[in-house]
């Protein structure tokens, strides 16, 4: 008999209490939970992923088709009662699940929870949603995002709004970097394929090959040759836009996980960069990404707002602010961003990317170049952000994205909307500075 810690519906609900009762990250508590289990195979751990990550994402619609089958709410003792049906849901309405078999596995968790009481009431309310041929319709992709995400999407977009909820709710491809430098993209696509993994090159992003399904890159042999990393094809887009050269003294101000640090270096191998990040967890793995690829840089644990604690006086070339946001490009990735983000939270991070900002400006030498960078499409975090800094400094100008292919030209700065190629949500501002800041 299959026990507790393999079964990955029973995983699925603790990693969801973790994220809905701790505020956990969607990512940290699905770590936690499968290190804790006893293993699953490959079938079952994308089961755990699939029932996890969907059920997140469709969180707060699968709360509001169920609200009319309960006469009242659960006490918070019972959360997890509300979470086992959600999961159930879930299975029913966005999966093709047999019905049969979800109700049965629905009602075994609340068996597994302990719950025995519970297990007519589970059992009696997945089965009327069956008899009353529940469906999910174009209105449950808002419903599925809190009220102020709505508003504030619906403000900012209001001709892409529905557009920008269902790309949110969509599932997203993994895609790769490959270091066009050291191995063509036709060449890696063919290796993959004589791994089993299926890939296509993406379509304007000349770096990137899009997986036809998810698998453990860790296993690619590319991988750990650090011929590939896994970054969205948007993400690719950013340290072009730099135009690093030979020898340039680079600082990646937020640097963790590292991404656009190994990009940085796999475009120019030889630049003097310093990766900055306040979180010193988080720089381990820039350290572990930069040993895959075999390139340096000087790893700095530090606050960007802060520079007089770790700036040495020599000012960079160019500098990458892809700074912390709201992530609200990015929520096909992180559904836990709808359950966990509150909209107070905008103006705090408006304030923290300000602080940075002007932080960073003077560490950056007449002539240089600095790319803002975020995963987000609030307007107020990224062109009322970067009309704000050009307005406050007299040496900066933006220098307009204006020869890419790829987003919209926004009055500051350019957008890719979520969905657009199959690309996360994105800004990029490049502003450079015209002459030496007044002493
Ligand atoms: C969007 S992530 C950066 C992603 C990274 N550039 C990449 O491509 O992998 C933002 C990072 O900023 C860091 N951060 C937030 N506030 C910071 C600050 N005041 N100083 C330095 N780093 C900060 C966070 O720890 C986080 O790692």
């Amino acid at each position: 008999m299959q026990t507790k810690s393999a079964n990955p519906r029973w995983l699925a609900l603790k990693a969801l209490m973790l994220v809905i009762g701790q505020g956990r990250s969607l990512d940290s508590a699905a770590d936690a939970v499968l290190a804790d289990s006893t293993g699953l195979e490959a079938r079952n751990l994308s089961l755990y992923q699939e029932l996890l990550r969907g059920t997140c994402r469709w969180f707060l619609a699968l709360q509001l088709i169920l609200k009319p089958y309960l006469r009242k709410s659960f006490k918070s003792k019972d959360r997890d009662l509300e979470v086992i049906l959600l999961i159930g849901l879930y299975q029913i309405l966005l999966m093709r699940v047999d019905d049969h078999a979800a109700v049965n596995e629905t009602v075994k968790l609340a068996q597994l929870q302990h719950k025995h009481w519970a297990k007519g009431l589970v059992n009696g309310i997945l089965r009327q949603v069956i008899r009353d041929e529940v469906v999910i319709e174009a209105a449950h992709h808002a419903a599925s995002y809190p009220q102020w995400m709505q508003q504030r999407i619906s403000q900012d977009w209001p001709q892409h709004y529905a557009q920008i909820l269902e790309a949110g709710n969509s599932r997203a491809p993994l895609t790769l970097r490959v270091d066009i430098r050291q191995r063509s993209v036709e060449s890696i696509i063919q290796s993959l394929q004589n791994q089993g993994v299926t890939a296509a090159r993406h379509e304007v992003v000349e770096s990137a090959i899009v997986l036809d399904r998810a698998c453990d890159v860790t296993r690619l042999d590319e991988f750990s040759a650090g011929l590939v990393s896994v970054q969205d094809a948007a993400a690719q887009l950013a340290v072009g836009l730099l135009d690093c050269r030979s020898k340039m003294r680079v600082l990646d101000a937020c640097a963790a996980p590292g991404g656009k640090t190994a990009h940085l270096l796999q475009l120019v191998d030889d630049l003097d960069l310093i990766a900055l990040d306040q979180d010193a967890s988080r720089l381990q793995r820039v350290n572990q990404n930069l040993l895959r690829i075999d390139r340096h840089a000087s790893l700095v644990c530090g606050d960007a707002t802060a520079p007089e604690h770790w700036y040495e006086g020599s000012e960079f070339d160019r500098i990458l602010a892809d700074l912390p946001c709201s992530g609200s490009g990015v929520v096909r990735r992180h559904p836990d961003i709808k359950l966990l983000r509150r909209a107070s939270d905008i103006a705090q991070l408006v304030d923290t990317q300000q602080r940075i900002l002007v932080a960073l400006w003077p560490l950056l030498k007449p002539g240089g170049l600095m790319l803002y960078s975020t995963c987000s499409i609030y307007k107020d975090e990224n062109e009322r952000q970067i009309e704000w800094f050009v307005k406050k400094h007299d040496n900066c100008v933006e220098r307009p994205l204006d020869s890419v292919q790829w987003g919209e030209q926004r009055p500051w700065g350019r957008q890719i909307l979520p969905g657009l190629y199959n690309m996360d949500g994105f800004f990029y501002a490049c502003l450079q500075k015209v002459t030496a800041d007044k002493m």
